[in-house]
């Protein structure tokens, strides 16, 4: 069997043992989007939202790119984040991590790598931001603490949006949060959680929102 035909037929198996199971499964999910939940995680293979937490379709709403980033100008991210918050009203936002992540050690380079210099650039930032602490670890540990840091900040972003202060104000959600999962165990480690109504840095503040 091909790599393509190897999916269809994967596809077809898990259809109809969904409908094995629960005659009215498609019908249900069709009818219906209410996730409660937008995961913003890294594209690595390795770290499949639903798989990785135990859901099912119709349960997570997913934004991925490189390193996790909530970056000011990615137009696909701010409609994604709009649309889960406004129409959507997902309960929590989640920043999902991985220690050992592609693009956060691509960042701590100092080799160019083409268009994707500019994507790394924010972690670039990050690290300048923490530069005392992770100058004073080496190897894994120091990309493993950027990875810690670099999801801090992605949460930190994304108070800084209108989008979130918004919801935050007229709906008192959704809660924030910044998870980092090890590529080794299988487990997730909390890292962060902001409620509604956290302080949010003075200069990001809008007062009309
Ligand atoms: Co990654």
């Amino acid at each position: 069997m091909d790599a393509i035909e190897k999916l269809l037929a994967g596809n077809r198996a898990w259809a109809k043992q969904r409908v094995a199971e629960d005659p009215q499964y498609f019908r249900h999910l069709a009818e219906l989007q209410r996730p409660e939940y937008l995961w913003i995680g890294c594209s690595d293979s390795r770290v499949a939202a639903n798989v990785i937490t135990g859901t099912q379709p119709g349960e997570v709403f997913v934004q991925r790119n490189i390193a996790n980033l909530v970056v000011d100008t990615d137009l696909n991210l701010f409609s994604v984040l709009e649309y889960a918050v406004k129409v959507l009203e997902v309960r929590h936002v989640i920043v999902c991590g991985h220690y050992g992540c592609g693009g956060v050690k691509a960042a701590m380079t100092r080799e160019s790598l083409g268009l994707i210099d500019k994507w790394l650039y924010s972690i670039k930032d990050v690290y300048r931001l923490h530069r005392a602490e992770l100058d004073d670890l080496a190897g894994e540990a120091r990309v493993d603490r950027l990875v810690e840091l670099n999801v801090r900040e992605q949460v930190v972003n994304l108070t800084k949006t209108a989008i979130i202060q918004s919801a935050w104000k007229h709906h008192r959600r959704p809660h924030l949060h910044g998870w980092v999962y090890g590529l080794t165990d299988g487990l997730m480690k909390p890292l962060v959680t902001l409620p509604p109504g956290s302080p949010v840095d003075e200069v990001f503040a809008y007062d009309n929102v």
